[in-house]
């Protein structure tokens, strides 16, 4: 063989193991998410009552970075069809979105379904199936109805009964046709991003106690439903139910940092996931006894964290068929130095370590203040889960990337690129069944605090254009490709806009 042959050779076989090494298993499945209050618009339309988002942003604009809200947003509430055409264009093995409480229960509790609002889920869901997109529903992405927040929302014991109501009415009326499940979104924003901030709709402040009632309650109303469908759905519609938390990754800064970010992940992933997940359920052991230290000190006369009974614990252990997470950037921990100020990141102060939160070394910054670019992380995440609960079935409810602006967004593909190509790490190296994987988000969307400023859409979306027309990004034609070839081995630049 000579030297051009024995070059050709190589860059064939360079090729082709590539094109083995970066494609997904068989079977493997890709989505995009958007979630109600965030896309829908028609807040007061077609029966919706208010939600709490709605009366946070009304209340005071201000609250928001562009002074924005929801109220019409993508118009997805009209525009559906759209969506649905952006999804098949994409190429989407299945369409996540969630079903605001509000447009379905008026009032809050399951006395009165508004049929306006059943319809308009029954008809984004057979259009879905009616192009072969799974439809995957999120039953709760932070808008309560406020009639129930009036009530206490989360941190009220009822909201675990008025959760599992819900429940019902939505298995009643779509589990025939929907096989993915997802109670709640991101419960850690939902209690510790709520009341530990004080930032997020409902705007209530309740540092310490707040949180942690509404952990608690989160978790046992997921419990419900999914027991729920357990016994009286899943025997008819074999679908399987379980929920999206959202999880930073935290690396170690040195050796003798590593015992603090494990209690770092402990608070934020053990909190939402040691119950329904671990063999033996409960609180994560560590962060129960360091949270009755806590109380102590601060002077209460019993933990501020509230303990299980045993047959709560029960009750709520082993309630998944797989497990979910949205996953967007990482921190290091490490001790803080004397005389330096302590990190009161993530999410309020209560852990009330000796320690520090900052970002890597090279790290890029996407558009939001907290975002920060560590692909690493989506596999550490997954081999500390499987390493902490068992080989479960992986699915990522959400990943993406934050922009300002701009149609060629080469920074999100590179985004998207190596955090798949980590994701594929994970599954190959070290075995972990992750089963898909979802974009965050199909379209730009009202990005709560950020409002429009902050982009994360596959497709750009013209706000000030009244059929809010949609456009795709060069991202949008990235991530069709992958979804097309099943593979990582295709081009990251594209001339096609
Ligand atoms: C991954 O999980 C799915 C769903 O439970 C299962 O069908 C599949 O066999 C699992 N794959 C591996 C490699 O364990």
């Amino acid at each position: 063989m000579d030297w051009i042959q024995a070059v050709v050779l190589s860059a064939v076989l360079a090729v082709s193991w590539a094109a083995e090494d970066l494609s997904f298993p068989p079977g493997f499945r890709f989505g995009a998410a958007t979630a109600a209050y965030q896309v829908e618009g028609a807040w007061n339309e077609g029966g919706r009552t208010e939600c709490t988002w709605d009366k946070f942003v009304h209340e005071d604009p201000r609250r928001v970075a562009d002074q924005s809200n929801g109220d019409v947003a993508c118009n997805s509430y009209h525009l559906w069809k759209k969506d649905i055409e952006i999804a098949e264009e994409l190429g989407l093995h299945f369409y996540r979105f969630s079903i605001s409480w509000s447009r379905i229960l008026p009032t809050g509790f399951s006395n009165q379904i508004n049929e306006e609002g059943a319809n308009y889920y029954s008809n984004l869901i057979d259009g879905l199936l009616e192009k072969g997109i799974e439809p995957l529903v999120t039953m709760y992405h932070w808008d309560l109805p406020q009639s129930l927040q009036d009530l206490g929302g989360w941190t009220n014991p009822l909201i675990v009964d008025w959760f599992e109501d819900y429940a019902r009415v939505l298995y009643n009326l779509y589990g025939d046709r929907i096989k993915h499940w997802l109670t709640l979104n991101e419960p850690l924003i939902m209690c510790d991003g709520v009341y530990n901030t004080g930032v997020f709709a409902p705007g209530l402040f309740s540092p310490e106690v707040g949180a942690y009632y509404c952990n608690k309650y989160a978790l046992l109303a997921h419990a419900k439903a999914w027991r729920l469908y357990d016994e009286e759905f899943k025997p008819k519609y074999h679908g399987k139910v379980s929920l999206a938390n959202q999880l930073v990754w935290f690396d170690p800064k040195t050796k003798e940092d590593e015992a603090l970010a494990e209690l770092v992940i402990e608070n934020c992933a053990g909190r939402y996931s040691h119950a329904i997940y671990s063999k033996e359920g409960g609180w994560p052991p560590s962060i129960e006894k360091h949270m009755q230290e806590l109380s102590k000190k601060r002077g209460y006369p019993r933990s501020m964290f509230p303990s299980f009974t045993q047959e709560e614990i029960e009750l709520i252990r082993g309630t998944h068929d797989y497990y979910a997470f949205n996953h967007y950037t990482s921190r290091i921990v490490r001790y803080a130095e004397e005389g330096e100020e302590f990190s009161t990141w993530p999410l309020g102060d209560a852990v009330d370590l000796n320690l520090k939160i900052e970002k890597g070394e090279g790290w890029a910054q996407g558009a939001s203040s907290w975002f920060f670019v560590n692909p690493p992380g989506i596999r550490n995440q997954l081999i500390w889960l499987k390493q902490k609960y068992g080989d479960l079935e992986f699915m990522i409810t959400e990943n993406g990337f934050a922009t300002f602006d701009g149609r060629d967004d080469q920074d999100r593909i590179q985004y998207y690129r190596d955090y798949l190509e980590q994701v594929l790490l994970a599954i190959k190296e070290d075995g972990v069944n992750v089963t898909a994987y979802t974009a965050w988000t199909l379209i730009d969307n009202f990005e709560w605090m950020d409002g429009y400023n902050v982009k994360f859409g596959l497709y750009e979306v013209d706000f000030n254009d009244p059929e809010r027309k949609r456009t795709p990004r060069a991202s949008a034609h990235y991530y069709a490709s992958v979804i097309k070839s099943h593979s990582l081995d295709v081009p990251t630049t594209r001339n096609e806009l």
